[in-house]
């Protein structure tokens, strides 16, 4: 069967774009639902934009390729929609925002959208393999049946959570057609520790408090949690976007306070006291534990001059340490990096040197910070897509 578009995965971007592909377009998905990652994510709240996205949020090879669209498809236009749907959201914190209700409005919006735009979703349908067709593109189903369209959108996503259905087909389709793929990378992912740091991080886990985290010029003034298998919490798994294999992450434990101060002004209340319950002040009381073991801080602060002091402040603002790795894409929330923008025309997402042939969403070498921003991707490029359609 003939039609106008195809469109390969009933994600967020797959199902943004054909709300607006025009009548006859289908979408075909390999899963028995569509969405499935809008449903499980946020917590099954959906944390579907951010109220101060910006280019500046992404991470890209070419860092102006998004601005086309997140310019012309904003967070503002998708609140716009989800308010039209009824939908009640929040702000959870740093702009984050999150339905009230259940992720799963956001997929049936989309799909009211899609369903009045005359589109048609196919479920349990896996994509084979596409090739040229001499009017357009063939779709190959794993079945072994064929489809056809003069349009072929790959909304297919990245490499992340394989086991919900995460294929990098995409991948395989963009180099059929001789685009590039930039390298490809777990991020938004909890970052492993060797046997050194997992000593201090393990009997921890579970403890959380605000941090700074900084790697390779980036900075997060986010949550850090400490987990059995190192680190993880908003601002380890938005440094893990810009964290390579041998670098370093320095970690300021108390971002927001004058340590040194602090340490002084409770040395002169009761220099009695140990330096670790002085600590305990300022941090959660197993991490002031933990800390003041494996640094020795035994004494008492009477017994502790300045330069000690200030050692102990300067040792809490810049612990430096190496990850081992990160959790990989069992655990990572996108794929850092894809097709490689200048392959693609950035007011439509069609590929250059393949006229009819798009890639939009996280396939695509955009990927956002945590915290609504990869979903905004995923709506402004299926936007850009699906108008331009
Ligand atoms: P997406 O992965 O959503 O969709 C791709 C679709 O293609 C899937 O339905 C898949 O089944 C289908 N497919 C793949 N291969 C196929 C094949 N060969 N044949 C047929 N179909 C195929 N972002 C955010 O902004 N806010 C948030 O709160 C969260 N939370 C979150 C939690 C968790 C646990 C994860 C894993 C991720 C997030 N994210 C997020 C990231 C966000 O989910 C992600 O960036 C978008 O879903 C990407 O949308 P796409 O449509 O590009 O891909």
């Amino acid at each position: 069967m003939h039609h106008p578009t195809i469109i390969l995965g009933a994600g967020a971007a797959g199902l943004m774009a054909a709300a607006h592909a025009g009548p006859g377009t289908l979408v075909l998905d390999h899963a028995k639902a569509p969405g499935e990652k809008i449903r499980i994510s946020g917590g099954g709240r959906c944390n579907f934009t951010n109220l101060y996205a910006g280019p500046e949020n992404f991470l890209s090879e070419n860092p102006h390729f998004a601005k086309s669209a997140l310019a012309r498809y904003t967070q503002w236009d998708f609140i716009d929609l989800v308010a039209r749907h009824g939908i009640a959201y929040h702000e959870k914190t740093l702009g984050q925002l999150f339905c009230d209700g259940s992720a799963k409005e956001i997929i049936a919006m989309l799909l009211a959208e899609m369903e009045a735009a005359g589109a048609d979703l196919r479920l349990n349908a896996p994509v084979a393999e596409v090739t040229k067709s001499p009017d357009g593109f063939a779709v190959i189903l794993q079945s072994g049946e064929r489809l056809a369209c003069d349009r072929l959108v790959v909304a297919t996503g990245g490499k992340s959570i394989p086991k919900m259905g995460a294929t990098g087909f995409a991948y395989r389709v963009a180099d059929q057609f001789g685009l590039r793929v930039t390298e490809t990378r777990p991020a938004l992912v909890p970052l492993t520790f060797g046997p050194d740091v997992l000593a201090l991080t393990k009997p921890l886990a579970g403890v959380a408090l605000p941090a700074r985290v900084s790697c390779n010029g980036a900075s997060f003034d986010e949550a850090l949690l400490f987990t059995h298998r190192g680190l993880s919490g908003p601002s380890i798994l938005q440094i893990s976007s810009y964290w390579h294999e041998t670098d370093s992450i320095r970690v300021n434990l108390l971002p927001d306070r004058d340590v040194l101060g602090a340490l002084k002004a409770a040395r002169a209340e009761n220099g009695r006291r140990a330096v670790g319950t002085a600590l305990a002040e300022l941090l959660p009381n197993r991490l002031a534990a933990a800390w003041s073991e494996a640094q020795g801080l035994s004494g008492q602060l009477a017994n502790t001059p300045d330069t000690q002091l200030s050692g102990i402040a300067d040792g809490l603002a810049d612990w430096e340490l190496t990850p081992a790795g990160s959790e990989g894409y069992r655990t990572a929330e996108v794929t850092l990096g894809g097709i490689a923008t200048e392959g693609l025309d950035s007011r439509t997402m069609q590929a250059k040197t393949v006229p009819g042939l798009y890639f939009i969403g996280e396939a695509v070498d955009v990927t956002g910070w945590l915290g609504g921003y990869n979903f905004q991707w995923a709506w402004s490029s299926g936007w850009a897509c699906g108008t331009a359609i």
